[in-house]
């Protein structure tokens, strides 16, 4: 059996539409190639993953290192080094006073064990969250998710899970534009509270920029203005850094563009170039909540995700990835937003730094183009682009390349996307 029919057979894929129908064998920077040595240009990361790059090879030196010397222990039966040097360096590069990481192997895992502090310093249990956000496949995520599309089967979820409409401008849930809506999907938090919990909320849990959702950037001040509203009550602001973290939106994290501190931040996908590793960060205050039994992970804080993590940050902060994510995403957002003028199917063009979205509509009333988009990514990956799909509807083109990308590749993307578009 080859490897699609060995797919087929052993891998259990019924929980997804398709695998796309490549079979990697390796990649470096933003290149994937396929078994037949097809090269790809891939603009999806692995989902928002590899952001230093596929292999990069100063992760891949620090993790070969750290494999000849420990590969596992339990961070929290032992002490070890590099999970100790990795949560200082994460004090020192999350913002405001975060300050006492507890690492685990995944996304939803972050969020879960922020969940669980978030109660147990506040001793309150309800959470407000996002409609159209995405936070994981464990049962407490999915209670906080707001996509029907991602829960449907796997109910009942947690009592005291509420969702807030989101800061969709473009689709805004009050039929308001920015700035005259004067940030009413903010403000309008108050009345949830009021009328929607039994006022016993830990926290409110957002993606500072929504990625499964359709790459929703909040208007500026949104942040702001929940905050405000959150004090009043007593509420912590919990920002999930899953996707939007690690430089995607061109700051390290993607809550630094609010100017606002959270209490607790989840990160995982980006944080080790590849690597599995996730970790929530919290105040000294928030964190020491937890008591003796109440929490562990036992592959989290792997000593060899760890090691990659600290290169990797290093990879960051001495190429400036951050501000490359700005600096390319910003030349591909307007040239994506001149291809908009003359294709119709476009509805939409939005993002921070080389987190992107294309929306794509039928119509001026925005009736979503779901299957546009989907043909659309298979024209493109034929023309040798990967590109990944999102959206409440699924007519999202998602651009998310790995950060070193070269600019020329994303110039050659929009072309390939022009002449897609006028094939559908
Ligand atoms: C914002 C956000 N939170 C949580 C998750 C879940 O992460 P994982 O798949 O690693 O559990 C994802 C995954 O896409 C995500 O985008």
């Amino acid at each position: 059996m080859n490897t699609q029919e060995k797919y087929r057979t052993y891998v259990n894929t019924a929980c997804v539409k398709a695998v796309e129908p490549i079979v990697i064998r390796e990649a470096k920077g933003a290149k994937v190639t396929d078994e037949s040595g097809r090269t790809y240009t891939d603009l999806f990361a692995g989902i928002s993953v590899v952001n230093a790059g596929h292999c990069n090879p100063e992760v891949l030196a620090a993790a070969k290192a750290q494999m000849d010397r420990l590969v596992h222990a339990c961070a929290y039966v032992y002490h070890i080094p590099v999970v100790a040097d990795l949560a200082e360096k994460l004090a020192r590069i999350t913002p405001g006073r975060l300050q006492k990481s507890f690492f685990g192997s995944g996304g939803a895992e972050a969020n879960e064990g922020g969940m669980r502090l978030a109660k147990q310093f506040t001793g309150k249990q309800e959470f407000i969250s996002l409609q159209g956000s995405f936070h994981g496949r464990s049962v407490g995520t999915l209670s906080i998710t707001g996509n029907s599309g991602r829960k449907r089967g796997g109910g009942p979820y947690l009592p005291g899970c509420v969702q807030h409409p989101a800061p969709t401008c473009y689709r805004c849930p009050y039929a308001m534009s920015y700035p005259g809506c004067d940030l009413h999907c903010a403000r309008e938090l108050e009345r949830t509270i009021q009328f929607n919990t039994a006022g016993n909320v830990a926290a409110f849990i957002a993606e500072p920029v929504m990625g499964e959702g359709g790459i929703i950037v909040p208007p500026p001040g949104y942040f702001q203005e929940v905050k405000r509203v959150l004090d009043r009550h007593g509420i912590l602001l919990f920002v999930d850094e899953v996707q939007s973290g690690f430089g995607r939106t061109g700051r390290l994290f993607a809550i630094e563009h609010y100017q606002v501190e959270p209490d607790i931040l989840t990160m995982a996908k980006g944080i080790a170039d590849g690597f599995p590793l996730s970790a929530f960060i919290a105040r000294e205050e928030v964190a020491d909540a937890f008591r003796p039994g109440d929490h562990l992970s036992t592959f989290g804080g792997n000593p060899v995700s760890c090691a990659a993590a600290l290169a990797n940050i290093a990879y960051f902060e001495r190429e400036r990835l951050p501000e490359q994510a700005a600096r390319k995403g910003a030349t591909f957002m307007a040239v994506l937003k001149e291809l908009q003028h003359s294709r119709p199917l476009i509805g939409d063009v939005r993002g921070l730094g080389l987190m992107v979205g294309v929306e794509l509509v039928r119509d001026a009333q925005k009736s979503p183009a779901s299957e546009a988009a989907e043909k659309i990514r298979t024209l493109m990956r034929e023309r040798g682009f990967l590109v990944g799909l999102g959206g409440t509807y699924g007519n999202v083109l998602r651009f998310q390349p790995p950060l070193v990308i070269e600019p020329a590749d994303l110039q050659m993307a929009v072309a390939a996307l022009a002449d897609c578009l006028d094939k559908v």
